[in-house]
């Protein structure tokens, strides 16, 4: 089967670590063009390099946009930058996000809110100024990044569980009304998966474990595959749904989690 990826220009949000950077560099090398968007400047220019590494010879345009995506402003005022660089957006893949989860006593309004601005209103914004192009031109692809508590939330998830689980019917809303447009909307569910996140939590409980034995901790009893997932397994799947080969595939929330969550 060929996942390619030609012509393509996809904006990806958390692009400069962890998984979102595993997708970036599996759509250049797969030949489609990308923006990378994230805060951190400097965390941005190193990815941008890594992304062209990873395009080798293929014909593709990478950029970096520095962009807080819980704020309306800065991603309309990148959305018309990436177009202007690009000349359009075929794919988006709302990825950004942090780990935050608490006994619900605990969680403020202050909180919820910063909670639901980056991984639920950040994904509306993006889709509501990527969706016009993408119906004109009959092709378009949203993949929305949401953890497995998206369907299964467990005791002191929230707020994230909440704003994951809207984030499936924002996927599925969304999957209805543009599929008359062959504009497939989808949303990949993550278990736990090795990324800069979990290294930066490594280097944070100092236990001195090292980060294989901290891995293998996470994993046990939690993952019946018996290993933390791999950011590059992920971004397969992503690829997949965001090249031709996923055509027929719309509205589904597909959980990559080495079979963790206890719903299919
Ligand atoms: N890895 C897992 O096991 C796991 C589990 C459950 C859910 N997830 C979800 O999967 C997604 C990717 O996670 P990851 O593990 O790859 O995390 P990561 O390595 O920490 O990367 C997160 C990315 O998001 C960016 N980001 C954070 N806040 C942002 C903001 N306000 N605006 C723009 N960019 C922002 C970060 O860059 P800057 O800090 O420079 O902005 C970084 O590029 C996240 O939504 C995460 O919640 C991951």
């Amino acid at each position: 089967m060929d996942v390619r990826m030609d012509g393509r220009v996809a904006m990806i949000t958390g692009a400069s670590s962890g998984l979102g950077l595993a997708m970036a560099k599996e759509f250049a090398a797969s030949g489609g063009s990308v923006a990378l968007l994230a805060r951190k400047a400097d965390a941005l220019s190193v990815a941008k390099a890594e992304v062209a590494k990873a395009a080798g010879k293929a014909n593709t345009k990478i950029e970096a946009y520095s962009c807080d995506v819980s704020k309306a402003a800065p991603i309309a005022d990148t959305f018309k930058k990436v177009v202007a660089d690009f000349g359009k957006v075929d794919i988006v893949v709302n990825n950004a996000g942090i780990s935050h989860a608490k006994a619900f006593d605990t969680v403020t309004d202050e909180d919820w809110q910063g909670d639901l601005d980056l991984k639920l209103f950040a994904a509306i914004r993006l889709c509501r100024l990527a969706l016009p192009g993408m119906r004109e031109r009959k092709w378009g692809r949203i993949v929305n990044v949401l953890n497995i508590g998206a369907k299964a939330p467990g005791a002191d998830s929230t707020p994230t569980s909440v704003s994951r689980a809207a984030g499936l019917a924002l996927t599925k809303a969304l999957s209805k009304e543009n599929a008359p447009h062959n504009v497939l909307v989808n949303a990949m569910l993550v278990g736990l998966i090795d990324s800069d996140q979990w290294q930066r939590r490594h280097k944070a409980i100092g236990k001195g474990e090292t980060y294989e034995q901290f891995l293998a901790g996470m994993a046990k009893g939690r993952i019946p595959l018996g290993r933390m997932g791999k950011a590059e397994e992920f971004a397969r799947m992503a690829c997949f749904l965001c090249s031709d080969a996923g055509s027929f595939i719309t509205g589904v929330a597909i959980n990559v989690d080495g079979g963790a969550s206890p719903v299919v």
